[in-house]
């Protein structure tokens, strides 16, 4: 046969394979998520999880320390609170003390050189487990009056050390009353990443268990968006947050959002985050655990793919493994 292209010729040599790569995955592209709660010496694994844990403060704060060491630059944290401290109002989520705010201040202490982003929001705080106080009727978040709960809970995060604050409620009008209520309160310095796309998600699953935070009742299909309704709404939220504001944006879940992601990336100009979350988390894990996939490469493969679809950071629980697998 007479080819004048014939692309397997590229193929044929692992050195130009590895030069002609046109997608990178180093660790310095990733975001490292954590669950922090009380006590100490505490590490617990969460059974939906296997191989993460919810640890308390001084755990917490070593366990970040090997991850700084091996060259991962930022860590999301999330608090797990005692259910004996939850309320309706999710007052819990406004102590200036609480481990949220406890690990922020001792990474600050131990010099930890990686950014700090808290993931704002109260369903971790709620007695009910929904992302704010319910309305008047119980059917659903009321939207102003957790907008104004959340500047206070930022205002805590930033006073404790936070750099970047990440709202992932999902509440109208959270980016611009962040920015606004930040700056007044002296802290014009602290970025935010807006949780813009984030879908009603059935891949969540894994992660109520790790910060208990189900809802008690109901979904969340009243503020997260319906994997369903396409594109169009997807650019709207990006822009509406962009405006308001937001430093970086981004989309969650990502697995089973790539053409969202590929979407979203020529239109916005601010650095793109994605989520491998929880329940992409636990698919791959549980394959692997069962000997069906090859874990380090399934990895891998689904993190380049993210970062081809147009990201720019990617959240995921893969740091410990990935130190071993991919380069700074
Ligand atoms: C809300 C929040 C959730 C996740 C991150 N922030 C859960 C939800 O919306 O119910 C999910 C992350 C994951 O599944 O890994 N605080």
């Amino acid at each position: 046969m007479n080819l004048p292209i014939r692309p397997r010729r590229l193929r044929l040599q692992p050195q130009l394979r590895t030069m002609l790569q046109g997608v990178s995955l180093r660790r310095a592209d990733i975001i490292v998520p954590i669950f922090v709660r009380e006590g100490s010496g505490q590490r617990n694994e969460v059974p939906s999880m296997p191989g993460i844990f919810q640890m308390s403060v001084d755990v917490a704060l070593d366990w970040l320390q090997r991850r700084a060491d091996e060259g991962f630059g930022a860590y999301l944290v999330f608090g797990v609170i005692d259910s004996k401290k939850k309320d309706a109002q999710a007052s819990a989520a406004l102590d200036p003390q609480n481990v949220v705010c406890q690990l922020l201040q001792s990474a600050d202490r131990a010099k930890l050189p990686m950014a700090g982003i808290t993931d704002l929001c109260f369903c971790e705080y709620t007695s009910h487990g929904h992302c704010g106080p319910l309305s008047a009727d119980g059917s659903t978040v009321a939207n102003d009056q957790t907008v104004e709960l959340l500047v206070r809970q930022a205002v805590n995060h930033a006073r404790a050390g936070a750099a970047v604050i990440a709202p992932s409620g999902m509440m109208d009008g959270t980016i611009g009353q962040l920015r606004s209520g930040l700056d007044a309160a002296g802290f014009p310095d602290v970025a935010l990443l807006a949780y813009s796309v984030k879908y009603a998600s059935a891949f969540y699953g894994p992660f109520r268990d790790a910060a208990d935070s189900a809802p008690a009742f109901g979904d969340r299909r009243s503020y997260q968006m319906d994997p369903a309704r396409g594109v169009t709404e997807a650019l709207l939220e990006a822009q509406l947050d962009i405006e308001q504001g937001a430093d970086m944006v981004m989309v969650k879940p990502a697995a089973a959002y790539l053409d969202i992601i590929s979407a979203l990336r020529p239109k916005v100009n601010v650095p793109l985050v994605a989520y491998q979350v929880s329940g992409e988390y636990a698919m791959i894990e549980a394959a692997a655990r069962n000997g069906w996939l090859d874990r380090d490469r399934t990895v891998v493969e689904s993190l380049v793919a993210i970062k081809r679809a147009g990201a720019d950071l990617i959240i995921s629980y893969y740091a410990e493994l990935l130190a071993k697998l991919i380069e700074r």
